[in-house]
């Protein structure tokens, strides 16, 4: 198709009534749940012929999605293998082929294209081949499926089951990889209606009421009672990654992992200092900070976590807040530091306790902050006799390939928007602070 080149008026028709038909009725909604048994997420697609809902993981930082084909795809008259020999497979994942000795379908076609789809919880990956389908999305103005269009994920096999599936969240037959790759799912569903790459993620802060996902779709988000958080964002660059740093096989694909420069902490206002060459990643994708949803709490460093910590006990002191560890054989794991339930106010963001700061970079090369209010830094524990906050935050080692992974817990009830024409990701910090939460975005959120 990019290769004809029609006379300029046509040009031009085409652009116009794409144009028209874009600014009108292309944002497309799905809900995400949170699974309390993970702590982590599934965002809900419609996948075939006819459309079935589709629970997958949701993951900020993988390349493409992919699917149980093997358990889950007894029906559908519309799937169609990649062959290894089409240009979608020399695009996506060259060189790569598959065949198999079983009866061919879903997930087991000769001379199919492969892959290696990867869990993103356990890093581990297998074998995998592609495979197309029908796919759809509801329209902000109502459930159900809404236009169809087609998706190109990896099929995972019979043999790789157990290893792929563990450690996600409960229920996925799958992966919604949302990370910077031309196949992830935004970058598809993008692509499927010409709309500028633009999606927005505001992660549940309990099980109980869905959070959404918003694709195509700069704004305006309405959020009840009818405020427009897209007009609260504060913006800060993204950082393309040399390589993929956590995962073990694409070693020549740029990172899909959406990369923040975050230069300090602060607490209570108060600046932490930090190691400044953990805070930058290396020619070899080491270091820096990303966002994760599929770690439940923030990860740090050690020597970070470390002194992130003594800021938070000595700012806590301020406020006559005093650590407590429960009495053996209670346990607080993995938490560090934790105040006595009873001693801690309450305020509409959450358990009073120092605020954390993230500071970032922006496209201007100014300083920006994203301030992490109690209802995102503390989790409640409620053990037998112990009734605690504890500071959610956990020591990622002295290694890890990445220095700071923000995980879901810091970004629930925070409109996130993730602006790839721009380079750039929005955040509102805590709705909370608007009186509002991720589960009133609805589908009655956007105009039309
Ligand atoms: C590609 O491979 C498939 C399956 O082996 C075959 O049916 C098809 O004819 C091939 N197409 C081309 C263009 O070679
Ligand atoms: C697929 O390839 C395998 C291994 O090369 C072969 O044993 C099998 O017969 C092929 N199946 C079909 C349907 O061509
Ligand atoms: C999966 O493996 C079983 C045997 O272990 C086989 O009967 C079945 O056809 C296989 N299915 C696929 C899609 O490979
Ligand atoms: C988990 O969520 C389910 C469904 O919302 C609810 O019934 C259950 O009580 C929750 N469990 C815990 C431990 O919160
Ligand atoms: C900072 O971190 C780097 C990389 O881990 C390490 O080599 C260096 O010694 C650290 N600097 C200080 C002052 O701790
Ligand atoms: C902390 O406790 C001291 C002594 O009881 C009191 O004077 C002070 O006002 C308290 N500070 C706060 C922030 O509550």
């Amino acid at each position: 198709m990019a290769s004809l080149s029609p006379p300029s008026f046509i040009t031009f028709f085409f652009f116009f009534s794409a144009f028209l038909f874009h600014s009108s009725h292309q944002t497309l909604y799905s809900p995400i749940t949170k699974d309390n048994f993970t702590n982590l997420y599934t965002l809900l697609i419609y996948l075939k012929t006819p459309p079935q809902p589709s629970k997958l993981h949701l993951d900020l930082g993988n390349y493409l999605p992919w699917y149980d084909c093997v358990r889950h795809y007894k029906k559908s008259s519309s799937y169609k293998p990649v062959y290894s020999n089409s240009s979608l497979c020399t695009d996506i994942a060259p060189g790569l082929y598959t065949s198999c000795i079983y009866p061919q379908g879903p997930g087991c076609f000769n001379d199919s294209c492969g892959f290696f789809p990867e869990n993103p919880v356990s890093r581990k990956s297998a074998t995998g081949s592609l495979l197309i389908d029908k796919f759809a999305l509801p329209i902000t103005t109502k459930p159900g499926p809404g236009p169809v269009s087609e998706l190109v994920f990896a099929c995972t096999d019979n043999t790789s089951y157990a290893k792929m599936y563990r450690g996600l969240a409960k229920g996925s037959a799958g992966l919604a990889a949302m990370g910077r790759f031309k196949y992830s799912l935004p970058a598809q569903v993008s692509r499927a209606f010409s709309s500028p790459q633009v999606f927005a993620v505001c992660l549940p802060g309990s099980s109980v009421a869905p959070g959404v996902a918003l694709f195509n779709s700069p704004g305006p988000y309405y959020f009840s009672p009818g405020i427009d958080i897209s007009k609260s964002l504060t913006y800060t660059r993204l950082i393309l990654g040399p390589t993929g740093a956590d995962t073990e096989i694409y070693h020549e694909y740029k990172s899909p992992d959406y990369n923040l420069e975050l230069t300090s902490f602060r607490v209570n206002k108060r600046v932490v200092h930090l190691n400044q060459t953990l805070l930058s990643i290396d020619e070899n994708g080491k270091g820096g900070t990303k966002l994760s949803t599929s770690t439940p709490y923030t990860l740090l460093q050690t020597s970070i976590y470390n002194a992130l910590v003594d800021a938070f006990v000595k700012e806590s002191a301020v406020l006559n807040l005093t650590t407590t560890i429960p009495v053996e054989p209670f346990s607080i794991e993995p938490f560090s530091v934790c105040f006595a339930a009873d001693k801690v106010r309450s305020t509409r963001l959450g358990p009073f306790v120092p605020t954390i700061d993230l500071v970032l970079g922006n496209n201007n090369n100014n300083k920006v902050v994203w301030r992490i209010y109690g209802s995102n830094s503390m989790v409640r524990i409620q053990n037998f006799g112990f009734d605690g906050w504890c500071l959610g935050f956990l020591d990622g080692g002295l290694n890890p390939s990445t220095s700071i992974v923000i995980g879901g817990h810091q970004l629930e009830d925070n409109l996130l928007q993730f602006d790839l024409e721009r380079q750039r990701l929005g955040f509102s910090s805590s709705l909370l602070f608007y009186s509002t939460t991720c589960a009133n975005l609805g589908f009655s959120a956007t105009k039309n």
